[in-house]
């Protein structure tokens, strides 16, 4: 009887062996249990793995019908075989609200998890210092691996005004970290003297003046224009600089023909310099006639202060004296948070789950940290070399706060990297589970990518449609 529903189900030989690729000697599950039928008594449903977990998945119910259950159900099950079953090369990561943690602390201490917490009061992590298997970090995601759409989207920034000097400012912040390079001095050179030369012809009192190149020779100088070679010459004597015409000779000296501003580079550099790059680019703006552009632009600045300033935002804002050595290259970043570790060209996987907490976290947040993190694991994975060699699985729990079918944009749109993994990630192993109680909620775009569905009891007959 049983092994006929089998057959029907397509999931005979659950308990067969077939051979690893990798190692002919290791056996290996192909399906996996995830409970017992309510309508063929004592009958066990099975998954067969390769099929579900190589597929966008999702898991829907009303509230209280079971969804994270399954989620933790389906992963425990992969995961609790014995030693020489076990799944060693599936990586789960999380996005979770609080309640994946405590259902892995029971798996073997032989599946290591990372857990991430966002830096809070918050002491419950004390309780679990004793799991051996979980390593905790406190998670903080440096400003600089933010991409340029993404700050186009968190400051808000209007597409014909605003962008483009946000995109200056960012080359700008780029191009004032690297001292060594001697392109660079004299394009460092150029835009800053064009900058003061503008100052110094604006029809502002000389004091005035003075004040305003000291401020911005403060955050941005170089070794031929610094507050040492122009402070003397701008120096007010009587309500008069004591020597324009010579600081304006020098500076001329240094103005270059056809010079453009170079990208922006993803280096470390100081979050508040964004804002001094800004008042910079602002002023190479005006210092090439665009007259009304600070005024243009002071929403932008305004959102710019208040994430500065904003304590949720400080797992953003990282000072760039005292990161570690994987915090200045989004790779190995990104790496390091999946749990794997390089041993020479090889990766080493080090954790197999690893649990982002975002329980606290206000939807902004949300929004941000996983928009960030899954763009980097979807850029990191696309160029995995081989192809598809570092499968992850990405479990989005309560996911109307990620893809939603009409994005709050709180701060970042997330839907559109995870419309994007949705579409394009399968091939390079990058795979969604989603958990929800409200699917019509959820982004058409991502559903329709989905090939499983996991249903606990429904009622809202909009639910109810949008899944038929
Ligand atoms: N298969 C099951 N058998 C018995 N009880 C279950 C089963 N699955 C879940 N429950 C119980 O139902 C309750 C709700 O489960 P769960 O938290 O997984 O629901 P949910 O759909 O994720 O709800 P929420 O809307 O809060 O996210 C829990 O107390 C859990 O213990
Ligand atoms: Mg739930």
């Amino acid at each position: 009887m049983d092994s006929d529903l089998d057959r029907i189900f397509e999931v005979t030989g659950e308990s067969e062996n077939a051979k690893c690729t990798d190692d002919p000697d290791a056996p290996r599950f192909k399906a996996i249990s995830i409970g017992k039928s309510v309508v063929f008594s004592d009958y066990a449903i099975t998954l067969r793995i390769d099929e579900f977990f190589g597929r966008h998945a999702t898991i829907f119910g009303n509230t209280g019908s079971g969804n994270s259950c399954t989620v933790a159900s389906i992963i425990q099950s992969l995961f609790s075989k014995p030693d020489t079953y076990a799944a060693h090369g599936a990586s789960f990561v999380l996005l979770d609200n609080g309640k994946y943690r405590q259902s892995f602390a029971k798996l073997g201490f032989n599946i290591k998890r990372s857990y991430w917490r966002l830096p809070s009061g918050d002491s419950s992590d004390i309780a679990s210092a004793e799991d051996k298997g979980e390593t905790r970090h406190g998670f903080r995601l440096p400003h600089w691996f933010v991409s340029v759409e993404e700050w186009e989207l968190l400051l808000r920034a209007s597409e014909r005004t605003q962008q483009p000097v946000l995109r200056t400012a960012l080359g700008l912040s780029t191009l004032f970290t690297d001292e060594s390079n001697v392109d660079l001095a004299q394009l460092q050179n150029h835009i800053l003297a064009s900058c003061i030369l503008y100052i110094m012809q604006s029809d502002q009192g000389s004091p005035t003046k003075t004040d305003r190149i000291l401020s911005v020779l403060a955050t941005f100088s170089t070794k031929k224009l610094s507050s040492a070679t122009i402070k003397p010459g701008i120096a007010i004597s009587f309500d008069q600089m004591k020597d324009a015409g010579g600081v304006n000779a020098l500076l001329s000296k240094h103005i270059k023909e056809a010079i453009t501003v170079p990208d922006y580079a993803n280096k470390p550099f100081p979050f508040d310099n964004l804002d001094a790059a800004l008042d910079l680019a602002l002023l190479y703006e005006e210092a090439h006639g665009n007259r009304q552009i600070r005024e243009y632009c002071s929403q932008l600045r305004i959102r710019f202060k208040w994430i500065l300033e904003c304590d949720k935002f400080s797992f953003l804002r990282i000072d760039p004296k005292i990161i570690l050595d994987y915090e200045k290259d989004a790779d190995r970043f990104i790496e390091r948070f999946l749990g794997l570790e390089r041993n020479g060209d090889w990766l080493q996987k080090t954790s197999q789950i690893t649990i982002l907490h975002l329980n606290e976290a206000g939807d902004q947040i949300v929004e941000v940290a996983s928009a960030i993190i899954a763009r980097l694991v979807f850029e990191r994975l696309r160029r995995a070399d081989p192809r598809n060699r570092l499968p992850i699985n990405i479990v989005l729990e309560e996911a109307y706060r990620y893809v939603a079918e009409r994005p709050a944009g709180y701060a970042i749109e997330a839907g559109k990297i995870f419309e994007r993994i949705a579409k394009e990630g399968r091939k390079y192993g990058m795979f969604l589970l989603i958990g929800s109680q409200s699917p019509s909620a959820l982004s058409r775009t991502v559903l329709s990518q989905c090939s499983h569905f996991v249903l606990h009891r429904i009622q809202n007959p909009d639910d109810l449609s949008h899944i038929r």
